[in-house]
């Protein structure tokens, strides 16, 4: 999708997503100590981004969608927290080095070159000691989970990422994790997410 299609989408409606975080992200960083600077890659409509803002971190949230981040922006004014929005495209975005203690990317979904090209530059923008946090939906997701993009070309493995981050950091986890899912009719389905959590060296 597009950034016009994605902003049409957040325009659709008041919230796409929800307003807390997404539990992988809440959990896996719940024992960080706050420490500088965090980016949010794809922050979206800002549930993950403000969350971060909450627990003391310094937080840019990037996307391409000027709505979103419009909505992200409201999330944070309403939650009484500073973020930082910065509108690009993170196919061409490329931060300074070492600039972050913090890169988080939930649910970007990009053809895979692509993402094999941003997770490097994503990877060399963390300090050294610095966290890097990666949720998507895996490339079993369609098969054998619930929800989210069903075109192979955007989807992938912890592996697949966890593979091309090895140069830059430790992997503290690179795994297939199941995320319980509830749907509109009430129904409960198993969503499998990639999950890669590492430290920069
Ligand atoms: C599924 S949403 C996830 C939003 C947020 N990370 C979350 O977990 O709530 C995917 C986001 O990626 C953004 N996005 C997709 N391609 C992008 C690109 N090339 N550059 C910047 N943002 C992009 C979309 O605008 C959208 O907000």
């Amino acid at each position: 999708m597009d950034a016009a299609s994605w902003d049409e989408r957040y325009r659709g409606s008041e919230l796409v997503w929800k307003a807390e975080p997404n539990r992988f992200v809440a959990e896996e960083l719940a024992g960080l100590k706050p420490s500088g600077r965090a980016v949010d890659l794809a922050a979206g409509e800002g549930r993950n981004a403000v969350w971060l803002a909450e627990q003391g971190w310094e937080v840019d949230a990037v996307d391409f969608s000027a709505v979103a981040l419009e909505k992200a922006g409201r999330l944070a004014v309403d939650r009484g927290v500073r973020l930082h929005t910065v509108h690009a495209d993170l196919t061409l975005w490329t931060p300074a080095e070492a600039t972050y203690d913090l890169v988080l990317i939930a649910y970007l979904h990009l053809p895979w070159p692509e993402m094999a090209q941003l997770l490097p530059r994503a990877a060399a923008a963390v300090r050294s000691g610095g966290t890097l946090l990666l949720v998507g939906h895996d490339a079993a997701n369609p098969e054998h989970g619930y929800g989210g993009p069903q075109d192979p070309r955007v989807l992938y493995t912890a592996e697949q990422v966890a593979d091309l981050w090895r140069p830059y950091v430790d992997i503290l986890r690179a795994e297939t994790a199941s995320r319980p899912v509830t749907d509109a009719e009430g129904n409960s389905h198993t969503a499998l997410d990639a999950l890669v959590h590492a430290v920069r060296r």
